[in-house]
């Protein structure tokens, strides 16, 4: 008898293949969110799941599943998931580390350069027929080129987005919980500075960082009021990070002039009042999804909950914090 798990949502024909050489699968192709009593019932008789951001893994959920022993996640990020709870549960519980961080870091330079150069206002504005022809003042954009990138949060997918800020000869400064080492700065070509520097100097500040309640609004007010005037900000990490009310006033208030965004506090309800401005770049969600990166995503998470569930030692098993 093979053991059966949970694909919580639709994945590729590849994936689905490769786990059913393992396992008996309930899956979920239509690809509906399941809501928390669905995910209980679903997971009831189940020994590991494979995850998305949509699916909150709880100490309530895990009480639900007594076979439960891995829950892998098709994302990087695992704010969905309370590691601690998984761990006084004994379910390992499992990331995606590596295979995504060049797609959204080119993403990341995507809403850089949409958000400066003003790309979906102007493609709105010529959709709607309004355009009567050229002029000198059109669309004046802010310069992506030589300027200075503040990155917050320097891991891989910051100093991703650190190595392709150079292509454009921009100044590159970061903050980060812990500093660099001297060789990684120099690989990134990127200089340390303190948090306070960084939203002082930054034309264009991007977040880097993971959401945790050591995170959660380390954007808010009284963050952008240290920012330039004409600072933009750029989030496609995570929604949280980030005070979203906050910055709807800061745009609204001219306190920073722009932003980029593709995460959003409580996805995918979005604040309506971001759908009024005229300053903002909206994306869903969207930076690690190039076809290629979601593949490997997904089959990472697979092979992850293989591991767990034949060998108990999944490649990229998470520890709660100390
Ligand atoms: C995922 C992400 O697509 O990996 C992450 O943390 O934010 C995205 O790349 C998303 O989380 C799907 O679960």
């Amino acid at each position: 008898m093979k053991p059966k798990v949970l694909v919580t949502r639709e994945v590729f024909d590849e994936t689905f293949d490769f786990l059913a050489r393992f396992f008996e699968i309930e899956s979920n192709q239509s690809d509906a969110p399941l809501t928390p009593a669905q995910l209980a019932n679903r997971l009831a008789d189940k020994e590991g799941a494979l995850t998305t951001l949509s699916e909150r893994i709880d100490a309530a959920l895990l009480a639900q599943c007594p076979k439960l022993k891995a829950v892998c996640n098709i994302a990087v990020g695992f704010n969905n998931i309370d590691l601690k709870a998984c761990q006084a549960h004994g379910v390992m519980a499992t990331n995606t580390p590596g295979v995504l961080d060049d797609s959204t870091a080119d993403f990341t330079l995507a809403l850089i350069l949409a958000t400066a150069r003003r790309v979906t206002e102007a493609e709105q504005y010529l959709r709607a027929g309004k355009w009567s022809g050229w002029k000198l003042k059109q669309f004046l954009g802010t310069d992506v080129h030589h300027a200075t990138l503040g990155i917050l949060g320097m891991g891989r997918v910051g100093q991703a987005v650190a190595r392709r800020a150079h292509g454009f000869e921009m100044t590159v400064l970061y903050h980060n919980s812990r500093r660099l080492s001297a060789e990684v700065e120099k690989n990134c070509g990127a200089a340390y500075v303190s948090m306070d520097e960084l939203f002082a100097r930054a034309d264009i500040l991007t977040v880097h960082t993971p959401y945790s309640p050591a995170t959660h609004h380390l954007l808010g007010a009284a963050q952008f009021a240290k920012m330039k005037p004409g600072a933009i900000l750029i989030n496609a990490a995570r929604g949280g990070v980030v005070d979203d009310t906050a910055l709807i006033e800061a745009l609204k208030r001219g306190t920073i002039a722009a932003a980029g965004l593709d995460v959003f506090e409580n996805e995918p309800t979005l604040n309506p009042d971001f759908l009024k401005l005229t300053n903002v770049v909206l994306t869903p969600h969207i930076a690690s999804s190039s076809e290629a990166t979601r593949r490997r995503m997904a089959m990472l998470a697979a092979e992850n909950l293989v591991a767990a569930l034949t060998t108990g030692k999944p490649p990229n098993l998470l520890h709660p914090p100390a």
